[in-house]
């Protein structure tokens, strides 16, 4: 029999959300931290016009994109690389940077694919612990080991929401090793802008890496749109085992034209705020707590697993499917996506009578 390589043959799958409800059919989703709002409408004008040339293949390095990407963020052009979504950029970056003797350290609670992406390249996996949901740049450096390679941090955190300061962040990168890549994840990085100054400087270390997403705040996740804004070394590297053409003409369309309607995405930004404080001040007159977030989500901490798994059923048979959080290490917890208000309140709903069936 064909064998897959032994460390491929030993991982377990990425394990996305499971968006059935009860009769197994899909229910309403609060469970993968999309964004509520369809994307603006000149994406659809956009997509629908680039459908024009959908025989040919699309622009391999993604220029106009880049050119605004790099206007909007004040950032040059050719630092920029773009995926399909910002998890290509993540496996790459892993591939290239990661492996056997170049270990990765991420937060106790991190986005789980970090830990995928780390496998993947045959690399430990190594975290760091945090306190309340939140990690410092002290325990991320006292975690270093001789081997680590690379750091990853997504800021906001996901499934946390927690978020470290920019000060912080440039504490880590000062006191980290000059061979340690940084890879900082800014899928909520647009939730939480109007909150500190931008870190996209850091790039000019050398070391640092900066991902963001069109996936969240712009509504484009089913487009597959990432970007980040790389060293140059370390963009020739990641650029040899990204896949050639891995953004669609359609997708790239979308992306410039959700770019043009900052006015769109930051009024998403705005109503999501709105939202996520109304659902945390229901959840804390239920008696239930959420650590502060800075992104489309909250973290509601249900204090066991079986309470989590219990309340996570009752939900799903009600409609509404949140996220477990066992993969990020927190068991305990469920997350939820501030989606359509309807479906939230639907949750929120369902999760107080589950407490009313079953806490003392
Ligand atoms: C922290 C973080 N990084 C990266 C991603 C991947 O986003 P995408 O591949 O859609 O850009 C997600 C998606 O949920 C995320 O939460």
């Amino acid at each position: 029999m064909t064998r897959a390589r032994k460390h491929v043959a030993a991982m377990a799958p990425y394990a996305l959300a499971g968006l059935g409800g009860a009769d197994g059919h899909p229910a309403p989703s609060l469970a993968q931290n999309e964004s509520f709002r369809p994307p603006c409408p000149g994406a659809f004008d956009a997509a629908v016009a680039a459908m024009t040339d959908a025989a040919l293949y699309p622009d391999p390095d993604w220029t106009e994109l880049r050119s605004m990407i790099a206007t909007r963020h004040d950032v040059d052009p050719d630092t920029i690389l773009c995926g399909s979504g910002s998890l290509e950029l993540i496996g790459c970056l892993a591939r290239a940077f990661a492996g056997p003797h170049r270990s990765v350290l991420a937060p106790e609670h991190a986005y789980p694919y970090f830990r995928s992406a780390a496998q993947a390249s045959e690399a430990r996996f190594d975290t760091a612990p945090e306190s309340d949901c939140t990690v410092s740049a002290d325990a991320l450096l006292e975690a270093v080991r001789p081997d680590t390679g690379c750091v990853f941090l997504a800021n906001p955190g996901n499934p946390t929401g927690t978020r470290i300061p920019t000060g912080e962040i440039r504490r880590l990168r000062d006191g980290l090793r000059e061979d340690i890549l940084l890879v900082i994840d800014e899928a909520y990085g647009e939730f939480a802008d109007h909150l500190d100054a931008p870190v996209f400087d850091m790039v000019a270390t050398g070391n640092t890496v900066i991902l963001r997403t069109f996936s969240k705040a712009y509504g484009l996740a089913g487009c597959r749109v990432g970007w980040g804004t790389f060293p140059t070394g370390v963009a020739a590297e990641v650029r040899k085992v990204l896949n050639p053409n891995n953004v669609s003409a359609i997708s790239q369309a979308a992306a410039r034209a959700v770019l043009r309607d900052d006015a769109y995405m930051r009024e998403t930004c705005a109503m999501t705020a709105e939202r996520l404080d109304q659902a945390a001040a229901k959840l804390a007159a239920l008696g239930m707590r959420c650590p502060s977030s800075c992104t489309n989500f909250l973290l509601l901490d249900l204090e066991t697993q079986e309470r989590a798994r219990s309340a996570e059923a009752r939900l799903r048979s009600g409609g509404a499917v949140l996220r477990a959080q066992g993969a990020a290490g927190l068991p305990h917890c469920l997350r939820m996506t501030i989606g359509p208000e309807r479906e939230l309140d639907n949750a929120i709903c369902l999760l107080e009578t589950w407490i009313g069936e079953n806490l003392p």
